[in-house]
């Protein structure tokens, strides 16, 4: 039989599929959110449908900024609890997330045994998040994929003084204006988000292993200068936007 876990975030909607004799994961897929959140659920169904009898689906769990919209899941969790069940499944030993989506961040504190012992959550402010990447390649005029490799063939330091997306997207066309690099700007926005996302981290009694999921985990620059702040190493999973929704799955 299989669970299924929907996580339905404000940029990105994900589902896993769970074997549950097996413990393993049968299917993943992800797609933009839409705004009808049902259709981008929908969709991903009808083409996991291709590959897997869903009648075998006993039960299902919806997690996400737009988890309670999907009103057919069986059950809602917050994406704490499954970002938790889904990065224990993957790191065992796991005992911090750092998880940096399209619009919030969260960074989570584990115990021994996966049971969630602290966690801080950002939704307030984007200047942590995806949104601040997504801004600065379009300003940059370049893919989000290529930021890490701009930023790593940064030669001088810049600094980036706003703590707002929408005045650091004054202060980045005030220095294309004059004249410096893509490459400079784009460390100093990796460096910025770091330092805000190893701020909101005071709070919490963070150790190793530590895991970093979300979509702007896919951008090594900005792993290397967190782990740097936190001096601890960031294991990366193969797909990083999938461990909400695999921890929905696996609660189902
Ligand atoms: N290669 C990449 N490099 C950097 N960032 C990326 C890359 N690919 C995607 N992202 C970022 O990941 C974000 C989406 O991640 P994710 O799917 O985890 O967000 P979400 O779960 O929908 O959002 P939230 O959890 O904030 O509601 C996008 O906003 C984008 O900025
Ligand atoms: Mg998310």
């Amino acid at each position: 039989m299989y669970s299924l876990g929907i996580d339905i975030g404000s940029r990105n909607t994900k589902i896993v599929i769970w074997d549950t004799q097996n413990k393993e994961i049968a299917l993943e897929g992800y797609r933009s959110t839409e705004v009808k959140v049902i259709q981008a659920v929908e969709k991903l169904l009808e083409a996991a449908a291709q590959s897997l009898d869903l009648s075998r689906i006993s039960r299902s769990c919806a997690t996400g900024y737009g988890r309670k919209l999907y009103r057919a899941a069986d059950k809602v969790l917050s994406e704490i609890t499954c970002h938790a069940a889904g990065c224990h499944q993957l790191f065992p030993d796991c005992r911090t997330i750092v998880d940096i989506g399209g619009q919030d961040s969260k960074i989570i504190v584990l115990e021994a045994g996966g049971a969630v012992k602290d966690f801080v959550m950002n939704d307030k402010c984007a200047a942590g998040t995806g949104r601040f990447l997504e801004m600065t390649a379009l300003k940059l005029d370049c893919e989000l994929e290529e930021l890490s490799l701009l930023a790593a063939n940064a030669t001088q330091k810049l600094n980036l003084n706003s703590t707002c997306v929408v005045f650091a997207e004054s202060e980045i066309i005030g220095l294309l204006a004059e004249a410096n690099p893509a490459e400079d700007i784009a460390k100093a926005v990796f460096e910025s988000i770091a330092k805000r996302i190893y701020a909101q981290m005071a709070g919490l009694e963070i150790m190793p292993p530590a895991v970093f999921t979300g979509g702007v985990a896919k951008s090594p620059e900005l792993k290397k200068y967190l782990a740097q702040l936190m001096q601890i190493e960031l294991a990366v999973p193969f797909e990083p936007e999938i461990t909400g929704a695999l921890g929905a799955a696996i609660l189902a």
